[in-house]
């Protein structure tokens, strides 16, 4: 089967490899029909994700159809349309139990598919621990509306739960770029007062508009003055920043009133400092982490539901065979690119 590997340091390949074999009992294999390409790709092929092992198939955003399962997968089988969790997890030790499932303690957990084993952007997967790491995508829901849900649609609902919301809140955004927009979507949900993106980027910036007319949208140049003027209590409630640069880092926590939520998404390829003595008696609380992708069956109930549609964030689609051509635009941001479907006839 075709499959795009991790070959070496900045270098990705469309190869033959074998089609994935059932290796354990709670194994499932999935026939790939659509996968998506997701910055933290670019991530490991420019070597900032330490635990990448070199040769795996790279992927982790996808979904696709049941083709077989092992004696010990009962949630799902063969036949079923699911979509497939970036996070493997046993939910049975103790951070699964408290839905931690980032930090399951299996040897498979965490960010193993297209990082430490081989991932989706492939005709086959294996998917280890299927129980937990597929969920079966409703009939009235497309693969195109249901791709993201196991990846960063998963990082947008749980930023939006941890950052714990509430109806009088104004929640500032800072990044909209595609983990941002689902953030976005997932902040929405809680109908919070306002919701303000800051977006350096124009096209990103204009993308908000036309979608979320409701949005306030922002440049970051405006941000501390756009927030001040539309919240109560100077500064943002919940602060969200899904853009990891240093500028944005200081911005999240300057833009935040007192006693605020300050939830960071993003990840960083250095260490950022918190000029603790300036910030003496703001109180903020900050969350930071990977996601806890646990909450895919109820992103899909409300994809069902019409209460997030991620399929405007499909600006490209190509077949597994142009996959190269893909990465080219989505990792130069070339024709306004958001999101790249991947389809597998
Ligand atoms: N915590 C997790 O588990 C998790 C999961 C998924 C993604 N992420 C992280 O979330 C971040 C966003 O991911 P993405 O896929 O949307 O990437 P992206 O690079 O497409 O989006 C970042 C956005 O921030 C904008 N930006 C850059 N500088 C800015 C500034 N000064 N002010 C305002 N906006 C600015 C960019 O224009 C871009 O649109 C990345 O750091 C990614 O690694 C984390
Ligand atoms: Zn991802
Ligand atoms: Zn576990």
């Amino acid at each position: 089967m075709l499959a795009y590997s991790y070959k070496q340091h900045g270098v990705f390949e469309l190869t033959e490899k074998q089609k994935p074999e059932i290796l354990n009992s709670e194994d499932a294999i999935v026939r790939v029909t659509m996968s998506s390409i997701c910055t933290s790709d670019l991530h490991i092929k420019h070597g900032s994700v330490p635990k990448a092992v070199l040769g795996i198939t790279v992927g982790h955003e996808m979904v696709g159809i049941v083709e077989e399962v092992g004696a010990d997968v009962k949630n799902v089988k063969a036949g079923d349309r699911v979509t497939v969790n970036v996070e493997t997890f046993c939910g049975k030790c103790f951070f699964c139990k408290h839905g931690f499932v980032n930090n399951c303690t299996d040897k498979n957990g965490g960010w193993a598919l297209g990082c430490r084993i081989d991932g989706g952007q492939a005709e086959y997967v294996r998917v280890p621990l299927a129980n937990q790491g597929l969920n079966k995508i409703p009939d009235t829901v497309t693969d195109e509306e249901a791709l993201f849900t196991g990846d960063i649609l998963a990082t947008g609902f749980w930023a939006a739960r941890i950052s714990e919301i509430k109806e009088d809140d104004t929640v500032l955004i800072i990044g909209a770029g595609p983990t941002g927009i689902c953030t976005l979507l997932c902040a929405m949900l809680k109908i919070p007062k306002k919701i303000i993106v800051c977006e350096k980027d124009e096209t990103r910036r204009n993308f908000v508009k036309k979608y979320y007319p409701n949005v306030i949208v922002t440049e970051p140049e405006n941000c501390l003055e756009t927030v001040n003027k539309e919240s109560e209590h100077g500064g943002a409630d919940v602060v969200i920043e899904v853009a990891g640069t240093e500028e944005t880092f200081q911005l999240a926590w300057q833009a935040a009133r007192p006693n605020a939520t300050v939830t960071i998404v993003a990840l960083y390829d250095k260490p950022m400092t918190l000029p603790l003595p300036e910030m003496y008696g703001k109180n903020l609380t900050f969350k930071t982490g990977g996601v806890d992708g646990c909450d895919c069956e109820e992103i899909l109930t409300l994809i069902e539901q019409g209460k997030i549609d991620t399929t405007p964030l499909i600006t490209h689609k190509f077949p597994l065979k142009d996959i190269e051509k893909a990465y080219e635009i989505f990792e130069k941001r070339q024709e306004n690119v958001i999101k790249i479907a991947i389809v597998n006839s």
